[in-house]
């Protein structure tokens, strides 16, 4: 499951205050709970105790989570997300420790949860509190906040993975365009940001004509509608992109394939466009093309604890920072199923004081 302990071990001498061997916590708090009613999947505000969360050995004061498009799967009854309802998704979580049976992370510091089977199958962060294993646990990079990591979130942790993949492989401004596709949606819109932050000159590709001006805030150099991923029948096309970020998978992964130039690599973490790939091996045998996989869920703790301190520093992303819109229980519903229509843009943060 998780990877490296990320915490350093508590001192002796301040072990036994910090691993608050008091798990007597019993606290009602409320949560955004999903519930199936005849087939139908249906999220309301409930009240629940901190004695129904599922065991692990830390209790996290969640104030923030952030939204993802696998939340509304979830919410929307996807049994290959959450298998039972009713159900509290949220697949991130940012907050205090409220108790530690291992001590590390400590119980009054600020954490970080994505990932793993939260908001899966453990109850997730569209509630104020949830429990699990503590090495699910990331400490909060220094001179972060729980909002802000949220901002980040999921989306942000994957788009760091992505450009991450594509700097291991060598890529670099000078070799030409990066491409980003599905680029007004939460991992697209930081990953468009980052890689211009980091001298790319950036093609965001969108189905969304009326976010050509925020994506060019980002810092893309150029908009380019769907259409230039649109399925065409030859196996090869001119190599416009050097590298290329892709999050929506299916026919616009395989067009975009057939698109980069000899040596380029494609990061790949998303479906939202079909998880089917239909492709020849000519741009692999040819072009010697590489399609880089992206996991976000499963990885070790510490390539996470890794791509969180590089956007708490070198990676911040302050145009992503100031854009993103904050909401409150009440309105998850509505945010969540713009995510099914392929609507959602930008980040969006549950802020649970709201
Ligand atoms: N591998 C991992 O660990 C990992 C982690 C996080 C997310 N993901 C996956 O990455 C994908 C993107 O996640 P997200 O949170 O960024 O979702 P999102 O906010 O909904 O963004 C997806 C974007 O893709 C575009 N799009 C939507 N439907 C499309 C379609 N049918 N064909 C082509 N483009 C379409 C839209 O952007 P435009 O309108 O700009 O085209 C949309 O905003 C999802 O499949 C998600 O499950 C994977």
């Amino acid at each position: 499951m998780a990877g490296a302990q990320c915490f350093p071990e508590p001192e002796d001498s301040v072990a036994d205050n910090k691993r608050g061997n008091t798990m007597t916590t019993n606290s009602e708090f409320k949560a955004w709970r999903v519930e199936e009613r005849d087939g139908e999947y249906q999220g309301s505000e409930q009240t629940l105790s901190t004695a129904d969360l599922s065991e692990g050995e830390v209790l996290i004061r969640v104030s923030h989570s952030s939204l993802n498009y696998k939340d509304a799967l979830s919410a929307s009854g996807n049994k290959g997300v959450t298998r039972s309802f009713p159900h509290t998704p949220g697949i991130d979580a940012a907050g205090e420790v409220v108790e530690s049976a291992t001590g590390a992370p400590a119980v009054g510091s600020q954490v970080i949860v994505t990932g793993y089977d939260l908001g899966m199958n453990t109850d997730g962060g569209f509630g104020e509190y949830i429990r699990v294993p503590a090495a699910w646990c990331v400490p909060m990079p220094s001179g972060w906040d729980a909002h802000t990591a949220m901002i980040y979130g999921t989306a942000g942790l994957t788009a760091g993975l992505c450009v991450g993949k594509l700097l291991k492989m060598g890529a670099s401004p000078e070799q030409g365009k990066v491409a980003v596709s599905g680029s007004s949606g939460a991992v697209g819109s930081v990953a468009v940001e980052l890689l211009a932050n980091l001298g790319f000159d950036v093609v965001a590709i969108s189905g969304k004509a009326d976010h050509a001006d925020s994506l060019k805030e980002l810092g893309a150099c150029e908009v380019v509608g769907r259409d230039a991923l649109t399925e065409e029948k030859k196996p090869l096309l001119k190599p416009v992109f050097a590298n290329a970020v892709d999050t929506v998978g299916g026919t616009p992964l395989a067009e975009l394939l057939k698109q980069i130039q000899p040596g380029g690599s494609v990061s790949c973490c998303g479906l939202v466009a079909g998880p089917q790939l239909s492709t020849t091996v000519l741009p692999f045998i040819l072009r010697g093309v590489n399609l880089l996989g992206v996991d976000s869920v499963e990885i070790p703790l510490a390539d996470k604890q890794a791509v969180w301190e590089k956007f708490a520093g070198e990676w911040k992303c302050p145009k992503t920072e100031a854009s993103a819109r904050d909401i409150g229980r009440a309105e998850l519903d509505e945010a969540l199923k713009a995510f099914l229509k392929g609507a959602s843009a930008g980040k969006i943060v549950l802020d649970h004081g709201r």
